[in-house]
């Protein structure tokens, strides 16, 4: 026993001469060819200095290797321009709780003023988790410190795919995301599989702000086989999003896929187009899908005030759903959204929805309300599908309410109340 301790120790010792420079703490790198595979620290110091720097030895035409173990972050890394690169995680990345650090050093996403701990990019990249490689936010500190409080700065997006090409994702488990849980950005060509994300606070205070994946200024994005635990959008395509699939996934609570919120900024011009969520079972979510833009008036500034913003969403389709005591309703449309408290508006904005579609689908909503669309008077909603009337979804009693403003020309469906 003694003899094996003091034998690792000189190798330790070895490979902490070698890069002693480069991180007097933390963990280590060995570098074998193009594989790069990073030793945890043996007292639980910061690792993100040696995982940075295998990113940097191995992050082309290479591997960066993550053991079994545990890593500390304790400092927000970018990791971006990687090329030809297979990152393995089998271990866990664990945050550290220093929440003052992170909201003064947390990176920019370049959108919302939100912001994040990890951004990667590169093409060609494939990131694998074998359906155990975890990211722990260490996220109970951040429900607890906002309480409720929307965006609050500075809290830290766990991962941010950025200037990303061809690249897949697998296999990864997301527990106790800080905040939302990934974001895509500038990003093309990605296959996001088989992830599993929950994000529980113990304590009772809220998981707003949770999201599972937000996507920007991305096309051709496919998540297959998620499953989201969560008290926010489980996916939400946003500005710039195009030809986004989401299928085979089942969520817990938080609001079903999310498209927006959009037309936050004053006189910029934003899309989202063809978006095709199916196979989704939600369980107690509070919509099965949800369109939501900002009023045509400026009230205040990003990420919680808002408005102005042009545009269009179209081509959407929500289909072959399993909707297990859905809270609010299957389907809703809002173009009055904003998060500071204003109010009114709600026929102002001038961002055109049209050509979305719900059904077919199955199951239950836990009150009288099947639907809820309250469009803009100022571009009234074409296009908009109940396929089959949701014949298949039952509400709380013989009511089926579906409360309309400004539906033009609906298709499977008539008003219940307004029009
Ligand atoms: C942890 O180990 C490193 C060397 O690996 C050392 O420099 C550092 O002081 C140690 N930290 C603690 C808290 O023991
Ligand atoms: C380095 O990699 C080669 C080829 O994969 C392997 O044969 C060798 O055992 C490795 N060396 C060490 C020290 O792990
Ligand atoms: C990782 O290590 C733990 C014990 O440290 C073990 O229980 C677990 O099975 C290992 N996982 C894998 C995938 O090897
Ligand atoms: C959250 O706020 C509520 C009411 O404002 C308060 O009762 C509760 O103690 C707070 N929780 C935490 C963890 O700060
Ligand atoms: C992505 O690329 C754009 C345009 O080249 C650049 O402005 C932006 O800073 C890059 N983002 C990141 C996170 O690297
Ligand atoms: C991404 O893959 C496509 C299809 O295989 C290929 O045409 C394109 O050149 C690739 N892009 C990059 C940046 O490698
Ligand atoms: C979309 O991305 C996938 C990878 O997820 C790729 O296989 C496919 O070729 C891309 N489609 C187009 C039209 O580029
Ligand atoms: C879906 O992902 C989970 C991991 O979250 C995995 O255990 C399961 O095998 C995957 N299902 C399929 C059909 O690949
Ligand atoms: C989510 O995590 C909580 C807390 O760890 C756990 O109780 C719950 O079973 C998990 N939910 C799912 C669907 O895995
Ligand atoms: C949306 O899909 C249609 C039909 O496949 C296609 O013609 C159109 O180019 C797509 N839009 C975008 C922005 O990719
Ligand atoms: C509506 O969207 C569907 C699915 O994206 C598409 O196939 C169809 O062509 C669109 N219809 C119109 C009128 O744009
Ligand atoms: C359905 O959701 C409501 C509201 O969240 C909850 O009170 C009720 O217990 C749920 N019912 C079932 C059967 O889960």
């Amino acid at each position: 026993m003694h003899s094996w301790s003091s034998r690792s120790f000189s190798q330790l010792a070895t490979v902490l001469l070698l890069l002693a420079p480069r991180f007097a703490l933390g963990g280590t790198v060995s570098k074998n060819g193009t594989i790069c595979t990073i030793q945890p620290s043996l007292n639980g110091t910061d690792d993100t200095p040696a995982i940075l720097y295998a990113f940097e030895q191995c992050g082309k035409d290479g591997s960066v290797v993550f053991q079994n173990a545990t890593y500390n972050i304790e400092q927000v890394m970018t990791t971006t321009g990687l090329e030809n690169v297979v990152v393995d995680l089998s271990g866990t990345l664990l945050w550290g709780t220093n929440t003052s650090y992170w909201q003064n050093n947390s990176l920019p996403l370049g959108y919302q003023n939100q912001s994040t701990a990890w951004i990667f990019g590169g093409t060609n990249v494939s990131f694998v988790g074998h359906g155990y490689g975890t990211f722990d936010g260490n996220g109970q500190i951040w429900y607890d410190l906002a309480n409720g409080t929307d965006n609050l700065p500075g809290r830290p997006i766990s991962l941010t795919i950025a200037n990303t090409t061809n690249a897949t994702f697998s296999g990864l488990r997301f527990v106790q995301s800080q905040f939302w849980t990934t974001a895509i950005t500038h990003s093309e060509n990605i296959l996001l599989e088989d992830f599993y994300v929950n994000s529980t606070s113990s304590t009772g205070t809220s998981t707003l702000n949770t999201d599972g994946s937000d996507t920007f200024y991305s096309n051709n994005i496919t998540f297959r086989n998620w499953t989201v635990v969560n008290g926010d959008d489980a996916i939400a395509p946003k500005a710039n999003s195009s030809n986004i699939l989401i299928q085979d996934s089942v969520f817990w609570n938080g609001n079903g896929v999310a498209i927006g919120s959009i037309g936050q900024y004053l006189d910029a011009y934003e899309f989202i187009e063809n978006v095709t969520a199916e196979n989704i079972v939600c369980n107690g979510c509070l919509y099965i899908g949800y369109v939501k833009t900002w009023p045509g008036v400026q009230q205040g500034f990003p990420p919680n005030g808002g408005g102005g913003g042009l545009g269009y969403a179209k081509n959407i389709v929500f289909r072959n759903f399993i909707a297990n005591n859905v809270t609010s309703s299957i389907a809703e449309i809002t173009q009055c959204t904003t998060y500071n408290g204003a109010t009114g508006e709600c026929d102002t904005s001038k961002f055109q929805i049209s050509n979305v579609t719900w059904g077919p689908g199955e199951g239950t909503v836990f009150g009288d309300t099947l639907a809820a669309f309250q469009c803009s008077g100022a571009v009234p909603c074409p296009g908009i599908e109940l396929v089959g009337g949701l014949s298949g979804v039952k509400t709380n009693g013989t009511v089926r309410s579906i409360d309309c403003s400004n539906i033009e020309d609906p298709i499977g469906f008539n008003c219940t109340e307004g029009s």
